[in-house]
């Protein structure tokens, strides 16, 4: 079976753990290398991915590039405006030409039904670089860097503020295979994915709505945000206008536990969900994080390759 990550799902709760481990290891075992080296054991030696970008990225884009490099494998990156998709061609096709031209393919694309014909007619493992649904290769960074700043994930209490978007999507699927809880701190209207939400809760995991943001942060372990306005949405004045009360400030963080973490995705709009002082300050994870995409995305390349 040809094992794609669309989402955190794909992979289960035990793979996840065995990722987060994973890039752990590897991440301790290159200190000090030039950032190109390729890893002692070149695992994906000869292996190449090809990246699929209809969105704007810096983050995904370097950080599976990086990560195929220290792999030992190298990755071609393609716009889909340049590429025959701007002209047509279908994603079926495309993904059967592709399949035998390299050995993995990243999508970042808007719709996720187009993710999932991609890896419906994909030979070669599909991984999702982000759609309007979710963004599964964040949330393995994300929790990467939780545990290495000393939190462990089961129980862990998880505030989210401002949009309930795709980010925060694949956090509460997160939340159900791995144990721990989400605060929901959103306005009315910008409600989190309710499907992402009932599997959580199924799973286990507790995810409350709040519309206070001082109560969605109170406990909290860890405080996380993203842009208000994802991109291709419209509507960004009625947005912010909406989600200034969640932005996350000092004061805001103040109400979390003392010891809480702040994590943001990146790119941050500084001044609309988190402030300068926040992003800057010293509870701030946020460059850990992102560095943190690299050694996350070696481990999800390593699962779709059957590696883990
Ligand atoms: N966080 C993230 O996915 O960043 P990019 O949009 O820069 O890839
Ligand atoms: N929610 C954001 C994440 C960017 C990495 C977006 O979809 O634009």
């Amino acid at each position: 079976m040809t094992r794609h990550f669309l989402d955190l799902s794909d992979a289960g709760g035990n793979a996840l753990a065995a990722m987060l481990n994973d890039a752990q290891d590897r991440k301790a075992a290159r200190i000090g290398w030039a950032k190109g080296r390729a890893d002692a054991d070149a695992p994906l030696a000869g292996r190449v991915l090809a990246m699929i970008f209809e969105k704007n990225s810096t983050r995904t884009r370097v950080s599976f590039d990086m990560a195929m490099r220290q792999l030992g494998g190298s990755s071609i990156i393609l716009e889909a405006g340049s590429t025959q998709l701007g002209r047509g061609e279908t994603i079926a096709d495309t993904a059967r030409v592709l399949s035998r031209m390299v050995d993995a393919i990243m999508l970042r694309t808007d719709d996720h039904a187009k993710i999932e014909e991609l890896a419906a007619h994909a030979s070669v493992p599909v991984i999702n670089g982000l759609t309007d649904a979710s963004h599964p290769c964040q949330i393995v960074a994300d929790l990467l860097t939780v545990v290495e700043h000393g939190k462990a994930l089961p129980g862990l209490e998880v505030a989210w503020l401002g949009d309930g978007n795709n980010v925060l999507s694949s956090i509460v699927e997160a939340a159900g295979l791995l144990g721990f809880n989400v605060r929901i701190g959103v306005p009315e209207g910008y409600d989190a994915d309710p499907a992402y939400v009932e599997v959580a809760r199924s799973r286990g995991a507790t995810i409350t709505v709040h519309r206070d943001p001082r109560e969605a942060v109170a406990g909290a372990d860890v405080v996380v945000t993203d842009t208000w306005v994802s991109m291709g949405q419209s509507g960004a004045e009625a947005r912010i206008a909406a989600m200034m009360p969640y932005q996350v400030n000092v004061a805001l963080m103040a109400a979390a536990k003392r010891d809480a973490l702040f994590l943001h995705c990146l790119p941050a709009h500084r001044g609309e969900e988190a402030t300068d002082d926040v992003i800057d300050g010293p509870q701030s994870v946020v460059w850990d994080e992102a560095e943190n995409r690299i050694h996350a995305q070696k481990s999800v390349l390593r699962w779709a390759f059957g590696q883990l």
